[in-house]
């Protein structure tokens, strides 16, 4: 007994070296962790359960059969707990055959994905791969197709995140466009379809990897990430951070931590955050960070169309997702970048229902050719469309402006708002008082323009017109905004909206 006993040691023994010692130097020397290393920090400690540690391919072609076989075959999966929850998880080897996915490969992150949904348990994938196996042509194609159907299967049953610390190439970049969340790591990780030889070839473009698909690009051009981190360490530990905010699926509600931070708490310095003149910026995430609980607010998309910010915090130990215009940037402005990082940013929260509360200073839609030849109307259509759809709690607080169209967009009461709040400084109306004067009282003498100006300001811009009519239910004191926040959401917990039986809906895509 005690011969199989070291027998079955030996074999794990060799299955953890991967690729061998070589390769995980190599590993090393690129600033990269090993798939276990990675998987050891990101779970708790002592609490991963491997799968499929011995699986091996079965390729002949192009002489697979006689070269040495990698138990585990390029990929480690299995489940373990983030502090004490658990998940679902795949990391692939890149110290054995680059990472590639062959047709066992596939099968043992099928698995996985499949654990996951019947389990209901978050699933993470770390990417470090140089695509589908090209000695096993159509059979890792296939693997492929059947790992992005189960990521379809699972979409707004548990959430998904992808991480991407390494190359990502050709077949392995659809199944993380198809998950909830990617972060990369800076300067090691890069995503694309095809690599800098192939678009050569193709274009004549002469690009690098990190200007092809590096963080650097897919964080703020492309929008593909949510967010990058510096090295291995930092990226697992802050997808440990973003796994505390999440809920374990789409029926289990926020995971609720201990807070000692009192929800009535004011802060007297919201008073005075909205600049007396109104065409100063001020930041929102300072709201933002007096509001949640602990100052603990972790942001998503930071990089990309910052006039809007999204990310999670929470009230009272329970997770919220926060939308909020920012006048630091573009003066908070509509775009179609915003527009569709905030849609899809409601639409996750809606999914897996976590509460949303909306901060709005937006002055309207931008203007310009380059908006409307970039699809500015479907692309706004898609922030309303999914605040529209939403039966999760909604509270908004409009701080400053709320203007034309983007009054509406912005969780306005009209489109579902549960709890409308304003503050002293809000102004709602169609658009700001000297452009809507110019339209009514056109060919007016300065003088007169000047006056009807201070008319137009006196009369609407203010939160009280929408007020009177009910499409505000209070204008409340910045510094309680924590207080009443809390209170509304604490009242919508039982919050229950049916909607009409369809297959699905026709979001503007
Ligand atoms: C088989 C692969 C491989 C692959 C890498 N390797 N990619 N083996 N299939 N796709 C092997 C290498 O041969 C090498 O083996 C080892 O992994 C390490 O690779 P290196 O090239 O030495 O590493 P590095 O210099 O860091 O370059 C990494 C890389 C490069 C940029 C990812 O390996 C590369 O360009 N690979 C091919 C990428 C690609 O074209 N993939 C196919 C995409 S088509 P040895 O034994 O020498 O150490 C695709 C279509 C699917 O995915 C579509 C589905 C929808």
């Amino acid at each position: 007994m005690k011969h199989i006993l070291d027998k079955l040691e030996q074999r794990r023994s060799e299955a953890r070296l991967g690729g061998g010692e070589k390769r995980i130097m190599a590993q090393h020397q690129k600033g990269k962790l090993t798939a276990r290393e990675r998987i050891d920090l990101l779970l708790d400690e002592k609490s991963f359960e491997e799968f499929d540690m011995f699986v091996e391919h079965r390729c002949v072609d192009f002489g697979m059969d006689k070269s040495p076989k990698s138990p585990g075959d390029g990929v480690v999966t299995g489940w373990g707990t983030v502090n004490g929850r658990t998940v679902f998880v795949f990391a692939k080897d890149f110290t054995v055959l680059g990472g590639s996915l062959s047709e066992t490969h596939a099968q043992k992150i099928h698995k996985i994905q499949d654990m996951a949904l019947k389990m209901r348990a978050p699933i993470i994938g770390l990417y470090d791969s140089g695509g589908a196996r090209i000695q096993e042509g159509v059979a890792s194609l296939a693997g492929y197709a059947e790992v992005f159907r189960r990521n379809v299967e699972a979409s707004g049953v548990i959430p998904q995140i992808s991480l991407i610390m390494g190359p990502c190439a050709g077949g392995d970049v659809y199944s993380p466009a198809m998950t909830d969340f990617i972060f990369m790591v800076r300067e090691t990780s890069y995503m694309y379809v095809t690599g800098p030889d192939v678009v050569k070839t193709v274009t004549n473009e002469i690009v690098s990897h990190e200007e092809l698909g590096g963080a650097s690009i897919h964080t703020t051009k492309s929008s593909i990430a949510d967010g990058a981190f510096d090295n291995d360490v930092e990226a697992l530990l802050q997808v440990r951070r973003l796994i505390d905010f999440l809920p374990a699926n789409n029926q289990a509600g926020s995971p609720e931590w201990p807070s000692f931070d009192d929800p009535a708490r004011v802060d007297s310095s919201l008073d005075t955050l909205v600049p007396d003149n109104a065409n100063k910026p001020y930041d929102i995430k300072e709201l933002i960070l007096k509001v949640v609980d602990e100052g603990d607010f972790f942001e998503i998309g930071a990089k990309h169309a910052g006039n809007i910010v999204t990310g999670f915090g929470r009230i009272e130990g329970r997770t919220v997702g926060f939308v909020a215009n920012q006048p630091m940037v573009l003066a908070g402005v509509l775009d179609s970048d915003a527009s569709r990082k905030a849609a899809r940013f409601v639409r996750f929260c809606d999914s897996f229902e976590i509460p949303i509360v909306t901060f709005v200073d937006v002055p309207g839609f931008l203007p310009g050719t380059a908006q409307e030849y970039g699809g500015l109307i479907k692309h706004g259509a898609k922030l309303l469309f999914a605040y529209s759809q939403c039966t999760v709690p909604l509270v908004t607080c409009i701080t400053r402006k709320a203007y034309g169209g983007a009054y509406d967009v912005m969780a306005s009461k009209h489109i579902g708002g549960d709890v409308n709040y304003a503050w002293p400084s809000a102004q709602i109306a169609v658009m700001g008082a000297k452009g809507a004067v110019e339209i009514i009282f056109r060919g007016g003498t300065p003088e007169e323009i000047a006056e009807k100006t201070k008319e137009y300001e006196d009369r609407f811009m203010s939160p009280f017109v929408a007020a009177e009519r009910g499409y505000i239910d209070e204008v409340i004191m910045p510094h309680s905004t924590r207080r009443r926040i809390a209170r509304a959401l604490a009242m919508l917990r039982t919050k229950k909206v049916e909607r009409p039986w369809r297959k699905h809906d026709n979001i503007p895509l």
